[in-house]
């Protein structure tokens, strides 16, 4: 068969990521993208499009003939991208709006996990103030804890409270000011987990599992792991925390019983699952999963795919994984957020960005386009996180090194970066 065209969605990091590595690859004959961004411009043609609107990138996909259309972000898929695809007999790599969920609600995930008896935080759900009072008040989940809008909040539905009065403040916030709209009308309160968070990423065509790799990411703004969460300020792979063991453990206690549960209530799930891990002394146990890649960890993660992609995501939406794995390099990854001034609080764009070919010119580094727009041959801001600078290394230290002597040549007004992404593999590393 010729090769494929291919259709990625979205205009971040992440999917320039995707749309690099397809870009290369033998089964591709031609990778578009909308709305894209000037990186990704680069290697594929970039297209406008409003992601809200799953009728539109459906219109696209006919106009342009793609054979498959690969879903970057989570929002196309809550709403329903997948299911209307598929009924228009138009392959998609991405899962369907029911099987999503395992995203866009924690109430739905919540109980899914109890029924399949996964490993997660102890909660209660809960859909009114007062029922959320009263369970704050009766301590039975201890503190801190942890109280989570149920619906999608850009990251931001989740408060780790110290205190009684906090956890209180976070549910009047979400319940009764709704200060994320329909996302806080219900509520889960859960106990606190102590260990130490990794991410772990498998493909999947419903049954089958195949492995990609662990990463860990960076959520907060500032060093030190301060300051306001953000979509993730950097990220590396693999974890430091995990082995093989682990691994196993994760799949079998985890991955397959929720996999195995999702089809059996008719949401089978094909795609991309993350899974958001709490590594605690008593065994990994279920933070959150979301229903496509991470950004930024799909900027480390892709690049050590030593194997085709395309392969995997035609297996995963067309439920056939038979047979298929991922290949991944060993050597470690670092990817290095570069944000525009302000973010994730508001923030100035149109800011002329110098010295990205010079940094792609540091051995093993790649820089991936987030924010970023062309004005008049000129690359400048055009977003909240910009660039994910990413470098692979022989340890970590090296990865790491390498990274940020790239990050040095690049340069905007008003750009801040975490300087301590990977420094906890660091750690482990001189133990
Ligand atoms: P979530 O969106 O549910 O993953 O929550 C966002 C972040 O909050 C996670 O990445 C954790 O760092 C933290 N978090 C969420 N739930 C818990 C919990 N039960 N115990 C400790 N930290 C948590
Ligand atoms: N980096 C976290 C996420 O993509 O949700």
């Amino acid at each position: 068969m010729a090769g494929m065209k291919i259709l990625v969605l979205g205009g971040g990091a992440r999917e320039h990521a995707l749309v690099w590595k397809l870009a290369g690859e033998r089964g591709v004959s031609e990778v578009v993208c909308a709305p894209g961004n000037a990186g990704m411009a680069r290697v594929a043609r970039c297209l406008p499009l409003d992601l809200g609107r799953p009728e539109a990138a459906l219109a696209l996909a006919d106009r342009e003939a793609v054979d498959l259309t690969v879903v970057g972000p989570e929002l196309p898929l809550t709403r329903g991208i997948a299911d209307l695809f598929a009924a228009n007999g138009r392959p998609i790599f991405g899962p369907s709006r029911l099987a999503a969920q395992i995203e866009s609600s924690k109430v739905f995930t919540k109980q899914l996990l109890s029924e399949c008896r996964v490993p997660t935080a102890r909660c209660q759900v809960v859909h009114h103030a007062r029922q959320a009072l009263e369970v704050l008040a009766s301590g039975t989940l201890g503190y801190p804890v942890v109280v989570k809008a149920d619906g999608l909040a850009a990251g931001k539905g989740v408060v780790i409270a110290p205190e009684r009065r906090d956890a209180e403040a976070a549910v009047r916030s979400m319940m009764e000011e709704r200060r994320f709209g329909d996302a806080g009308a219900k509520v889960v309160i859960e106990e606190f987990l102590e260990g130490r968070e990794a991410s772990f990423f498998v493909m999947t065509d419903g049954r089958r599992i195949v492995p990609l790799v662990s990463a860990e990411d960076h959520k907060r703004a500032y060093d030190g792991d301060e300051g306001p969460n953000t979509g993730g300020m950097g990220a590396y792979a693999p974890s430091r925390l995990w082995d093989a063991a682990v691994e196993e453990r994760v799949i079998h206690e985890i991955v397959r019983p929720v996999l195995d549960l999702l089809r059996a209530r008719g949401r089978e799930y094909r795609g991309v699952l993350y899974a958001g891990l709490m590594l605690t002394r008593e065994g990994p146990k279920v933070l959150e999963f979301n229903a496509r890649f991470g950004d930024p960890e799909a900027q480390v993660v892709l690049p050590m795919l030593d194997s085709d992609l395309l392969p995997v995501l035609w297996g995963a939406a067309s439920g056939d994984l038979a047979g298929l794995r991922c290949a991944m390099r060993s050597d470690p990854h670092v990817g290095v957020v570069l944000a525009s001034g302000g973010y994730p609080e508001s923030y100035e764009t149109g800011r002329p960005i110098q010295g990205i070919e010079r940094a792609e010119e540091e051995p093993g580094v790649l820089v991936f386009h987030a924010g970023t727009r062309l004005d008049r041959g000129q690359v400048v801001t055009a977003g909240g996180r910009v660039l994910t600078v990413v470098a692979s290394g022989s340890s970590y230290a090296d990865a790491r090194a390498r990274a940020y002597r790239a990050v040095e040549h690049i340069s905007f007004d008003g750009m801040h970066f975490r300087r301590d992404i990977a420094a906890k593999a660091l750690q482990s590393e001189s133990a």
